[in-house]
């Protein structure tokens, strides 16, 4: 395959222009909050209503809280190798990066502390793993309870985010944004 010109010199003037360090540092930075808006509102529904309405919760916000940390031109969201709600399913670069996760826990590393940025095709992009935590089992882990299991294979017939074991790789927070339109 041969590139147009014009194009490889976009993708160069893209890579020159980049400050990785910056971008990892603003990507970094907007993580904390959506995940903290994730947690407050699945504690609040759990608190209001316990696991059925947590779920009901999570299906109707978690994509709404998503698009409210996007800040301009930023796109935050959450994905994972095994995903309870296939518009969640990793792309090609996601996938690569999980899987580069997975082998990393897998040789002992903490999942707490693996994220990876690369300028991929004209954006930077990171991603930073999520651990599987103590309050994430009732819902992802191997022990779900019968009742709440139905409520999940009803909404969410292909899901694949069950099975996890504490501290295991849960999926990942990915961020992307252009670099078209950065300051040189
Ligand atoms: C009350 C049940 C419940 C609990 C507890 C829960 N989750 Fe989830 N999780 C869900 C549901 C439902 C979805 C699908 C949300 C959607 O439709 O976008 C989901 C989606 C996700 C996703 C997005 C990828 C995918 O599979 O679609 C990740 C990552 C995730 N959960 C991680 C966690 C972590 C980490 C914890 C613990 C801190 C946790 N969850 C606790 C129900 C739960």
């Amino acid at each position: 395959m041969r590139f147009p010109v014009t194009l490889t010199l976009l993708l160069a003037s893209g890579l020159s222009l980049a400050e990785p360090q910056g971008l990892e540092a603003e990507a970094r930075a907007l993580i904390p909050p959506f995940a903290q808006a994730l947690q407050d509102t699945l504690r609040q529904a759990l608190a209001d209503g316990g696991p059925q309405n947590a779920v009901q919760a999570c299906q109707s916000l978690a994509p709404t809280i998503a698009e409210q940390h996007s800040r301009e031109p930023w796109r935050v969201g959450r994905t994972a190798l095994k995903v309870r709600n296939p518009a969640n399913r990793p792309d090609a670069w996601e996938r690569q990066v999980l899987e580069r996760f997975a082998a990393a826990a897998a040789a002992g590393q903490p999942v707490a502390g693996l994220s990876h940025g690369e300028v991929v095709d004209g954006e930077y992009r990171y991603m930073q793993a999520i651990p599987t935590g103590e309050p994430c089992l009732a819902c992802h882990g191997k022990n779900i309870d019968k009742a709440l299991l139905a409520t999940l294979d009803a909404r969410y017939p292909q899901d694949q985010a069950r099975g996890f074991a504490l501290g295991e790789l849960r999926g990942a927070f990915t961020l992307r944004r252009p670099l078209d339109g950065m300051a040189p």
